[in-house]
């Protein structure tokens, strides 16, 4: 199947590592360009030098920029313009928020998170969203916190499921125009946050063995195996999905 990538434009919030990253190596092996973004210039700049073959390192550009900047959309928007002439959509990623109980959680643990993890995320779908015309396409990276709690997890599970009204609400909103918004809900993906998660465990092997009992699959997702669905979501291939919340968990979710 050809997902009709080539040449399209999509910008990668979180994009230096993880999913974000997982998911602009897939885009761009299939012949899109992508502007990523992140915190950490090093990681970044590393990011654009390994992406996928040499030969495709121009299809990669950076914005050095935190999800809770104002000024961050338009800074993303104007690299594309400037070096393709154009954007397609979005993935809107960010580094997880601190782990803890609701009784522990502070306030200002819960404002940070917000102004990253949510309001971030809202004003970048926003304002990439009047730059898109029909075939746009915008992707929300959630979690499974949507639909069941997370053990210790109370940001995610306070703030995740919000943005999945968002999701389906601009997909409302932005469907008479012939843009497409999705959220798609990661399960345990080995990235570099689930091994620092694990980290946090006395014996973090066990931790993993733990959780993978939980996992229909028995196992973590690859963060190549969560990209492609991510870049499934957001290309012209899946036209007529709109509005839908995608796990990829392995099974692990028990709600529908
Ligand atoms: N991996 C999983 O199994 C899993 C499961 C459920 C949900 N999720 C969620 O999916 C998202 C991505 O997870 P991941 O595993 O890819 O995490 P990750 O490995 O920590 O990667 C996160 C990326 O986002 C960037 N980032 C962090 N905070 C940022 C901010 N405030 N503004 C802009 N960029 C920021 C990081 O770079 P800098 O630090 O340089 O900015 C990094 O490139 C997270 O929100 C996580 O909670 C992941």
């Amino acid at each position: 199947m050809d997902l009709g990538l080539a040449d399209r434009v999509y910008l990668v919030t979180g994009g230096g590592r993880g999913l974000g990253r997982a998911t602009a190596d897939v885009l761009v092996a299939e012949g899109a360009r992508v502007v990523l973004s992140g915190r950490t210039e090093d990681t970044l700049a590393a990011a654009l030098e390994e992406l996928g073959d040499p030969a495709h390192r121009d299809r990669a550009a950076y914005v050095v920029g935190d999800n809770a900047d104002p000024d961050l959309p338009r800074r993303l928007i104007a690299t594309a313009r400037e070096r393709w002439g154009r954007i397609d959509g979005a993935l809107v990623s960010v580094g997880g928020p601190p782990t803890g109980t609701v009784t522990a959680t502070t306030d200002e643990q819960w404002t940070t998170a917000f102004g990253s993890v949510f309001l971030g995320a809202v004003r970048v779908a926003r304002e990439v969203a009047a730059e898109l015309g029909a075939g746009g396409s915008i992707a929300f990276v959630l979690s499974t916190s949507v639909k069941g709690p997370l053990t210790e997890m109370a940001i995610s599970n306070g703030l995740r499921p919000g943005l999945a009204m968002i999701a389906k609400q601009l997909a409302d909103e932005l469907g008479p125009r012939g843009i497409r918004v999705n959220g798609l809900l990661p399960g345990r993906i080995g990235t570099e946050r689930v091994a620092e998660l694990d980290a946090l465990h006395d014996d973090p092997g066990a931790a993993r063995a733990r959780a993978a009992q939980g996992i229909p699959l028995r196992r973590d997702g690859e963060p190549s195996e969560f990209g492609r669905a991510a870049a499934f979501l957001l290309s012209p291939a899946a036209s007529f999905v709109s509005g839908a919340l995608l796990p990829v968990d392995g099974g692990s979710l028990r709600a529908l």
